[in-house]
């Protein structure tokens, strides 16, 4: 079978998912680090191999102030994780811990079902990190 090109690639891609998700791949929000992050989740899935990583800075009244993400993984790895981001920063830790997978998954309108475990390793990074922050209190 011949390689596809980068047309059909990106066909392929387009037809796969939502237009939020292509859109939060090639322009992710709040990719990167925190130097000084309070703390830091990680989860990874060792089917696919994608790996995620949440920087929270939480103020002492507990708001998510920032956050930032690094994430090694498919198109919608990269999405959910963004998404995830743009979702609780500004919000409470309680807040934060009640965001589910589904609404990921909403927010970015919808994901193919064998994408459905990209936000639920959102949502577990996110959930390690806040739950790390706790067993310091
Ligand atoms: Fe596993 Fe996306 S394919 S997180």
């Amino acid at each position: 079978m011949a390689a596809l090109d980068k047309k059909q690639v990106i066909n392929y891609i387009n037809n796969m998912y939502s237009k939020e998700v292509i859109d939060y791949f090639q322009d992710p929000k709040n990719m990167g680090v925190i130097t000084d992050a309070t703390v830091v989740g990680e989860a990874s899935n060792p089917v696919c191999g994608d790996m995620m990583k949440i920087y929270l800075k939480i103020s002492d009244n507990e708001i998510i102030e920032d956050i930032k993400f690094e994430t090694l993984g498919c198109v919608a790895a990269i999405a959910t994780s963004s998404m995830i981001t743009e979702l609780v920063k500004g919000k409470t830790l309680k807040e934060a811990e009640a965001i589910e997978f589904e609404d990921v998954e909403q927010a970015l309108g919808a994901l193919p079902p064998i994408k459905v475990h990209c936000a639920h390793l959102s949502v577990e990074a996110l959930r390690k990190a806040i739950n790390k922050y706790r067993k310091t209190k």
